[in-house]
């Protein structure tokens, strides 16, 4: 099945490559910089939302509704990446990226010390499934929604140590999830790892919810937090996690292959560091001394990163910050909402024979829509989409069988229209 998944990905990919995206491809700014924005912008005030599409060199003749997978980058951002590399190529200079924790930091909730740089989430989550101090036996509540990376790493440790991995389907409302969650929990339970929001329908699960009870029962609290920052205004502290593994390739807007890692400070002691190297030692190690100095971990959450970082795609993760404050994160979060809420209330129009697999529920969704067509197959629709140029994604994962569409602030509601005549048409 994943290996089909692939190979399909692979083909439709290199379909989409071939015939869209190349053609128009161009990286020249074409607008001017966006002024900071002080207080609230009307979610429908298309004037305003063009200027912000006019930032993005993605392709215009593109419905490009997969943010989910990727966001792609405004021209501030990639010629924060450019300007950052010629730096260390033209002067020599090295180093620097830790100021971009900092700067996570603010961003979602957390201390500097408690941000990790990663290149993707799938490290964060393996940086802590493999750190937990967790035996045979030992209980671990996910969800029958995961992806690969948050799936895989915890299966792993399954076949690796023996853990036992305990599964539910999150309900239509958040109320009804929690209960879920609970239901699971037995003398053996140690830990939740379940995404704050899973790739499969874009449901946003009660994370705040499921950690504060995690928390009382003495488990540990893990959200797979790909999908939060940049759609949802996130405040680690407040959540409640001991750990948040999330990127800044999706809906932060920034160069791909940037990842981070929140691990809350008093956690780190617990957090067992394996992957260690330049920075995530405290500086005082000693081969040469007899005896043999070992050193410590850095007192932060750089202990789980080391070793020279990209600085180039460092800046561009500052620029994708500040592209976001420029607008303001609220207003971006109300135009996702506004996009997707009209994508939901048009996918309901097509009565029973669309299904609509993501919850109604207004504090369980944000900009991502999940459905099926009845009578139409999932691959053979988004081949039709590939074809008209419009860009979304199947989800075979967990035998869904079932079609996505994530939507940003660079889209439009007649994007969202091109998809729906589509489906009619379908
Ligand atoms: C919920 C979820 N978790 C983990 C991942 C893996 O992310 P990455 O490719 O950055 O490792 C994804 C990617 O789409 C995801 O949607």
């Amino acid at each position: 099945m994943q290996a089909n998944r692939r190979k399909f990905l692979q083909q439709s990919s290199a379909a989409l490559l071939g015939t869209v995206v190349l053609p128009s491809f161009s990286t020249d700014i074409q607008a001017a910089p966006l002024a900071k924005v002080e207080g609230n912008i009307t979610p429908s005030d298309e004037t305003y939302w063009s200027m912000v599409r006019q930032q993005f060199p993605l392709n215009k003749d593109l419905a490009y509704l997969n943010n989910g997978t990727m966001g792609p980058s405004p021209y501030p951002v990639i010629e924060a990446v450019k300007k950052g590399m010629m730096e260390g190529d033209v002067n020599g200079s090295y180093g620097g990226w830790e100021a971009t924790q900092a700067k996570l930091a603010k961003f979602v909730g957390a201390d500097e010390n408690e941000i990790a740089l990663t290149h993707n989430v799938t490290d964060g989550i393996n940086i802590v499934c493999w750190g937990l101090p967790l035996k045979k036996g030992d209980e671990v509540i996910m969800t029958t929604h995961e992806h690969v990376g948050n799936a895989f790493p915890w299966l792993n440790r399954q076949m690796v140590h023996g853990i036992v991995i305990k599964v539910f389907t999150p309900a239509s409302t958040a109320e009804e999830t929690l209960e879920r969650v609970k239901a699971l929990y037995t003398k053996k339970t140690r830990a939740v790892a379940v995404p704050h929001i899973p790739c499969t329908q874009g449901q946003v699960l009660p994370a705040k919810e499921i950690c504060t009870w995690a928390k009382e029962n003495g488990l540990f609290a893990f959200i797979d937090g790909a999908h939060g920052p940049g759609m949802l205004l996130v405040d680690l502290h407040e959540m409640g996690c001991d750990a948040y593994a999330s990127c800044s390739h999706k809906w932060m807007l920034g160069p791909k292959g940037t990842g981070f890692l929140y691990v809350k400070k008093s956690f780190q002691q617990t957090l067992q560091t394996y992957f260690v190297g330049g920075g995530s030692d405290n500086g005082k190690w000693n081969m040469a001394s007899t005896p043999i100095a070992t050193g410590a971990y850095a007192d932060s959450a750089h202990r789980y990163y080391g070793g020279t970082q990209a600085s180039g795609l460092y800046k561009g993760v500052d620029a994708a910050i500040d592209f976001i404050e420029t607008i303001g994160m609220a207003n971006i979060h109300e135009r996702i909402m506004y996009l997707s809420s009209y994508a939901q209330a048009e996918l309901l129009k097509f009565g029973d024979k669309v299904e609509l697999i993501t919850p109604t529920e207004v504090r369980s969704r944000a900009g991502v829509n999940g459905f099926r067509i009845k009578g139409v197959n999932f691959n053979d629709f988004y081949k039709t989409c590939a074809d008209n140029k419009v860009r979304i994604r199947v989800v075979q994962e967990n035998s869904l069988n079932s079609l996505r569409m994530s939507t940003h602030i660079y889209n439009t509601k007649e994007e969202i229209d091109r998809l729906m005549a589509l489906i009619q048409k379908a």
